[in-house]
């Protein structure tokens, strides 16, 4: 049993605590993992996506390697610096996929190793179809080709996109690469952005590091456009999920869109305290090289991103929803827990979490940081309360 009996209460009601279910187990029996020892901790990064789509070129990805050493993102924990969709020029007379040269005229061998110069990792992404979702050559067919030229470039991590997949079965697809990458000899993440369209989660782990559970997110608190979500709406999508990730192999629910504009600090704040409970991979998708002050705070919070990163690998889980206030927890290394109190509403309120929902004894007195404020109450024992202001989060440390 990973989590003793949970529970909550919104403090103005004054209620008694809701008994959320007691997880007397750790859920399906445990699939094989992959056996590439990477990404034991959820990969940290960048990815060109979000922020620059197919508008991509060496400079933009040179300036993102540059500034994540330069802000201090490299030494907070971020390490790959992922091409997204458009690189890709024609193949050559050998089939070997070549870099557009008009945006890469460097080479991505070239690129690879001024990014590895960097103390960073880099990364690239294909599809299982024979285009990409921006219409670019993509790997079916080429798959053991591609690994092999991926190796030859210094890739350390490949995103396998779902555009075109036609009437692929996704395990056996994602299971090609998978081999492929294995048999270029190079140490390569598997990242599988299938889009949760046939539930990853139950098959994947012993054939990529992570996979994608929903759609695109796309910059906005909550919302739903075609293939696109908000935040809060990807949030959703996570529950129930939390069994099957771990060490090696992780949830996605996609790369963040913190800095990109369309949600406020608060919001972004939210976003990335989510993100860290919830053990998700942190894919920067911002401008990294135009980032305010205020950005680079919350990408940088080493206190946040040690609970995305906390050894154990234990998702956290919503363990309580009432109307708009939410609990959201996880166990830590050591004893610890990490929560965030959401307000997903409008207004100002107040939230709790007893120390019996943490599994803790009422009576036990431990200490309480606030995550954002470096605030720490000691000695408090029975539950813990604060505001939360609308569209935000408090994020605590408990013990
Ligand atoms: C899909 C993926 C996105 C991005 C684009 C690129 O939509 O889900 O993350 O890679 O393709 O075209």
């Amino acid at each position: 049993m990973r989590w003793m009996a949970w529970g909550f209460a919104v403090w103005s009601l004054l209620a008694a605590a809701w008994a959320g279910p007691a997880l007397a187990d750790s859920g399906p029996p445990a699939p094989p993992r992959i056996a590439n020892g990477l990404a034991l901790t959820p990969p940290m990064g960048w990815n060109s996506w979000n922020r620059f789509g197919c508008d991509v070129n060496e400079q933009v990805v040179r300036a993102a390697a540059d500034a994540m050493a330069a802000s201090g993102m490299r030494d907070a924990g971020y390490q790959y610096v992922i091409i997204d969709d458009c690189w890709q020029g024609a193949r050559d007379g050998a089939g070997n996929i070549q870099p557009d040269a008009a945006r890469f005229p460097s080479g991505l061998k070239a690129l690879g190793d001024y990014i590895h110069s960097k103390g960073l990792k880099f990364g690239v992404y294909s599809d299982v179809g024979y285009h990409t979702c921006g219409h670019r050559p993509a790997s079916r067919g080429h798959e053991f080709q591609d690994a092999a030229q991926y190796a030859a470039w210094g890739v350390d991590y490949l995103k396998y996109d779902w555009c075109e997949a036609g009437e692929l079965n996704a395990k056996e697809a994602y299971t090609t690469m998978s081999d492929a990458l294995r048999a270029s000899g190079r140490p390569i993440v598997f990242s599988l952005c299938e889009w949760g369209t046939s539930k990853p989660w139950l098959w994947a782990a012993n054939i990529g590091n992570l996979w994608r559970t929903t759609g695109d997110i796309y910059d906005k608190w909550e919302g739903v456009e075609t293939y696109r979500s908000g935040v809060l709406n990807i949030l959703d999508q996570q529950v129930g999920l939390d069994g099957y990730a771990g060490p090696g192999h992780w949830n996605d629910p996609d790369m963040l869109e913190v800095g990109n504009g369309g949600m406020t600090e608060a919001e972004y704040r939210a976003h990335f305290s989510l993100w860290a409970i919830l053990a998700a991979p942190l894919i920067a998708g911002n401008d990294l090289s135009a980032m305010t002050p205020q950005i680079k705070a919350i990408l940088t919070n080493r206190e946040v991103i040690a609970v995305d990163q906390d050894a154990l690998g234990i998702e956290g889980r919503r363990v309580a929803k009432a109307g708009d206030a939410e609990v959201w927890a996880r166990p830590l290394a050591g004893g610890g827990r990490a929560v965030v109190l959401l307000n997903r509403g409008t207004a100002p309120q107040t939230l709790s979490v007893s120390w019996e929902a943490l599994g803790y004894p009422a009576g036990l007195s431990a200490s309480v940081r606030d995550l954002w404020t470096g605030e720490v109450k000691a000695k408090v024992s029975g539950a813990y309360s604060a505001v939360v202001a609308p569209h935000a989060v408090v994020m605590v440390r408990v013990g």
